[in-house]
């Protein structure tokens, strides 16, 4: 009998998933001002270049099986009015969005940051997750910004002068036993150095529970075996 019930529920409750929604886990990615800013052509907001010694949140980006970034389809008009519903409904999540998902860049709000990032990355989500989920994952999560920055100075890694060896930055972030496994992006300095830029955590469906990211192959800038040991945590904005 109860093989029967299982057989019913099944057939008569098809989980629909479109290859849109066909995500295996989101990422959280947060960025390292000093070097966001820093990079030539850049130009980063005056009040956020007097503290600038942080990580903020640059998006929440859903990822396939081998640790790929899917691709939105474009929402449909009127989708956006909708979506800035969530924080203008909640002065609390507004504020703490402002904080913790800054738009760096001068000629950008941070509610246009924050419409751009869920229309390229968090729209493939619809199917799973309501918009609301997207932005209360990202404000629930903002606490380890801060952590993420006192593990690396802790272990002197956040210096204008010193190098670190990828592997050891990697046993920091492991050592804080958020997402065991996460994504580290850079961006050339010379021919023999990196500047780490961001980190990518991975969270569960659900938002709630930070994973290891799925094994990827992709170097995010920060390849070459020589590069892997000469990564720098910039300390202040290079100009
Ligand atoms: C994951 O996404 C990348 C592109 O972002 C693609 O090249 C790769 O084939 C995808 N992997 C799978 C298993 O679909």
């Amino acid at each position: 009998m109860k093989l029967i019930i299982l057989v019913f529920l099944i057939v008569t409750n098809p989980v629909v998933v479109t290859s849109e929604d066909d995500y295996h886990y989101m990422a959280y990615v947060i960025q390292w001002l000093p070097t966001v800013c820093g990079y030539p052509g850049v130009n980063c907001k005056a009040n956020i270049m007097k503290e600038p010694l942080r990580f903020t949140l640059h998006g929440l980006w859903p990822g396939n099986s081998t640790g790929g970034s899917l691709e939105c389809n474009p929402p449909p008009h009127g989708t956006q009015d909708k979506v800035k519903e969530v924080w203008k409904n909640s002065k609390t999540l507004e504020k703490e969005l402002h904080k913790y998902w800054p738009s760096l860049l001068s000629g950008w709000t941070d509610e246009e940051f924050w419409m751009h990032e869920w229309k390229a990355h968090g729209y493939c989500t619809k199917q799973t997750l309501p918009a609301a989920d997207y932005f209360r994952a990202a404000v629930r999560n903002g606490v380890f910004l801060m952590e993420v920055i006192k593990a690396l100075q802790g272990a002197k890694m956040v210096s204008d002068v010193a190098t670190s060896d990828m592997k050891d930055i990697r046993a920091v972030l492991h050592s804080m036993g958020l997402s065991p496994n996460p994504y580290i992006s850079c961006i050339p300095k010379d021919e023999t150095h990196v500047y780490l830029k961001e980190i990518h955590f991975c969270l569960d469906k659900t938002l709630r529970r930070f994973i290891p990211c799925p094994t990827s192959q992709d170097t995010r800038g920060c390849g070459g075996s020589n590069k892997q040991q000469n990564v720098m945590i910039p300390s202040r904005v290079i100009l």
